[in-house]
């Protein structure tokens, strides 16, 4: 039965597809007699629409239609429960009032025969507005009102006083600027009526939550709407949850009576689609003179809209990453006039531990400690929060394998003891972890009479591989090879699975394509069984196995009966559907995390302050690997991300509107080739048999989260400067 699959560096099964043009994004679709509809958003950050300049705009060659608040449909928008939407709150309601709630919401859609024409007419369009001062400085205490966010604050002992009291102490404020997702392909959906059913092309990590939640805008049976995206060009996070141009797109369509298309521009992807919220957070630790921790305190502030209550996980970390008795987290959020943040690559995680990481690399040179030995004195047996066992955990392991592969014994201690010629090198550390999530999730398998077999289930693909490597978890199971099986995702039309994001994919959809493939299994097993004609009739299903995809009599050691063979008799397809989730017996026993660690080595030119990254090693420990080349490549895709969010990622609000000022890949920098070094995963040997099934811990966020605060760290070890925010610049360093 098992093929071994699983861990084969396999190439991608839609490489070709991919690279020969022919893989479908949501704006590739067309539908017959579409029209094209452009987005008017607005220029001020908050007041209220007075007038529109559209009589002129509607007689402009090849518009449709103008929709604005005032003619608008009312929409019902019912709520609806799913993971994602809505947040707490209420979501925005697009084009049902005249209010204006952050600069760039949507106050108009033109629809046009032609894209250019919709454009030139959304460009004419003149709106005017009543304004008022909108808050958009979660920095500034007098404005921004906190509330308190959705993770309840945590203690253990008495942390405050731990850190009072200790010989050795560091307690300092970290800052991280909000950043923007800026996958490279823009938000996007063809939205097709027919009757009062809805058909969405449209980019999503979550098919089933973007078809949920547009019928509850419509008010619609949620069978009535499907929506399809077989290939996500890059997301972040970004489409993890539905925003308001999906409903725009339907609702234009509706009020046309055509399909429509909407494409937003890449201005328009720093206004209505989330973005990583800027974070303020206190770490306070208090250490013995042998470098114990005594106390730990990590208070957190990050922002949230104010018709909606985002949270993710800042100080969540913190709770287990180390053994202290003394330790509190505190979350908060500010309430400012902007657009609802969204998860955003390894989210609350990576600027948690920032500010973590950063403030033990600290202690480490106050007390003359090197950091992965302090590591080492504070690793827990257990996950003291939650007063636990791991159900693995690697993470000394990894600083092992990540120092030895980035040569941290030849590393000298004191900050700006490293040079080479007149340029700084500095070598920092930081510890990654993320938890090992497993949500519900479905899959259906089909064998053939051909003995080939076709899975489905309504998952993404945003990049990492999901095609690939669900074809080799039901090759694996079905014990075929991996050419023998067909993955097909990216339509609700099949089975239900969870959003394509926090990590979870393989672990949940994984897990349900396994149990369908054993279902599927015993189907055919049974039909064999019950074929008067075949070796294995009247057996016993005890007395029968599998083998490479052939099924015989235990012990037998004839080839025995490949699918093909049980099921030509018969002439028709097995078809079986698993599910799966996590035992909530192993949940209630185990604290489930990845873990590992994140080497940088950096080149600072002291007088001109460049600061260049010339390696980054990350050691990861994710149970299970089951595609070795696609894991690596999102790690090294991952540290990518940390290498962004360190050096370069910020999106600058203008103070007097909240206008993202830099919303443009010219001014609002990622790392690109020149910028990138050599990049050298590694992932420990690790075996987790409580996880799931598959043993798999999930693979994507961990990969970002240690990367900001090893690049911190390396820039201290090279300058002697501590810079304790994101991203760190040229200025900070002079
Ligand atoms: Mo990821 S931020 O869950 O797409």
């Amino acid at each position: 039965m098992n093929t071994n699959v699983i861990g084969r560096p396999l190439t991608r099964v839609d490489g070709h597809t991919k690279t020969t043009g022919k893989a479908r994004y949501a704006a590739d679709f067309n539908q017959p007699g579409q029209r094209y509809a452009v987005i008017v958003s607005a220029t001020v950050g908050l007041g209220r629409v007075v007038g529109f300049e559209g009589g002129e705009v509607e007689r402009m060659p090849g518009v449709v239609a103008l929709i604005t608040h005032r003619n608008a449909p009312k929409l019902p928008y019912l709520p609806h429960k799913a993971i994602i939407d809505p947040a707490v709150g209420e979501r925005l309601h697009v084009l049902q009032d005249d209010s204006v709630l952050f600069y760039g919401q949507p106050v108009a859609i033109v629809v046009a025969d032609s894209i250019d024409h919709a454009e030139r007419a959304a460009a004419a369009l003149r709106v005017s507005y009543e304004t008022r001062q909108p808050v958009v400085d979660h920095a500034d205490p007098q404005v921004a009102r906190t509330v308190p966010g959705a993770g309840a604050d945590k203690s253990r002992g008495n942390a405050d006083a731990a850190v009072a009291g200790a010989a050795v102490k560091v307690d300092e404020i970290y800052d991280i600027a909000r950043e923007n997702h800026n996958p490279m392909e823009p938000h996007a959906t063809v939205a097709a009526w027919n009757g009062d059913r809805l058909t969405l092309w449209s980019k999503s990590q979550f098919l089933v939550n973007e078809q949920a939640e547009i019928a509850a805008v419509f008010g619609l049976p949620t069978e009535n709407v499907e929506v399809i995206c077989p290939f996500i060009g890059g997301a972040f996070g970004t489409s993890l949850r539905t925003w308001p141009h999906v409903t725009l797109a339907a609702l234009a369509a509706r009020h046309v009576g055509k399909p429509v298309k909407l494409v937003l521009t890449r201005k328009q992807m720093f206004f209505t689609t989330g973005h990583r919220p800027r974070s303020l957070q206190r770490v306070a630790l208090g250490a013995t003179a042998d470098g114990k921790f005594t106390g730990v305190i990590h208070e957190g502030t990050g922002e949230t809209s104010r018709y909606e209550q985002f949270s993710e996980a800042l100080t969540a970390v913190t709770d287990y990453l180390y053994s202290c008795p003394n330790v509190r987290t505190q979350y908060r959020l500010a309430q400012l006039d902007t657009g609802t943040p969204n998860h955003m690559r390894g989210p609350g995680e990576a600027s948690g531990i920032f500010a973590l990481e950063s403030a033990i690399d600290e202690l480490s040179y106050k007390l003359g400690i090197d950091p992965i030995e302090l590591r080492r004195r504070n690793e827990p047996k257990i996950d003291e929060a939650e007063n636990k066992p791991f159900s693995s955990r690697s993470l000394i392991e990894c600083y092992e394998l990540g120092a030895e592969r980035i040569g941290w014994a030849q590393r000298t201690s004191d900050p700006r003891s490293m040079r080479d010629g007149r340029l700084l090198i500095g070598m920092g550390t930081a510890t990654a972890t993320y938890p090992a999530f497993h949500a519900p999730a479905s899959a259906r398998v089909r064998i053939l009479v051909d003995g080939t077999a076709e899975v489905e289930a309504a998952a993404s693909d945003m990049g990492p591989g999901t095609y690939t490597s669900m074809t080799q978890v039901a090759a694996e199971f079905l014990g075929l090879p991996p050419e023998q099986v067909r993955f097909r995702l990216g339509t609700t039309a099949y089975p239900p699975t969870p959003s394509h994001g926090g990590s979870w994919t393989m672990a949940s959809v994984g897990s349900a394509i396994r149990a369908a493939c054993l279902e599927a299994k015993s189907e055919a097993a049974k039909r064999a069984i019950a074929d008067q004609s075949s070796p294995v009739f009247g057996a016993s299903m005890e007395a029968v196995e599998w083998a490479e995809g052939r099924l015989r009599r235990r012990g037998d050691t004839s080839p025995g009966l490949s699918y093909q063979e049980i099921l030509t008799k018969a002439g028709n397809p097995i078809e079986a559907d698993g599910s799966a989730k996590r035992d909530p017996e192993t949940a209630e026993k185990y604290s489930m995390h990845s873990f590992g660690a994140v080497f940088a080595e950096v080149a600072i030119d002291p007088d001109v302050g460049t600061i260049r990254v010339r390696r980054l090693v990350g050691a990861y420990g994710i149970g299970r690997v089951v595609n070795p080349l696609l894991a690596k490549s999102q790690c090294t895709s991952g540290m990518i991300g940390g290498m962004g969010m360190a050096l370069m990622e910020r999106t600058v609000l203008d103070a007097r509107d909240g206008r993202p000022v830099n919303a443009h890949m010219a001014d609002y920098l990622v790392p690109v080739n020149l910028d990138i070094p050599k990049l050298e995963v590694l992932f420990a040997n690790e075996v987790d048999p409580h996880v799931n099934p598959l043993g798999v811990k999930g693979l994507g966020e961990i990969a970002l989260v240690g990367t900001a605060p090893a690049i911190a760290n390396a820039v201290f070890h090279a300058t002697g400067t501590r810079i304790r925010k994101l991203p760190i610049l040229i200025e900070d360093i002079l």
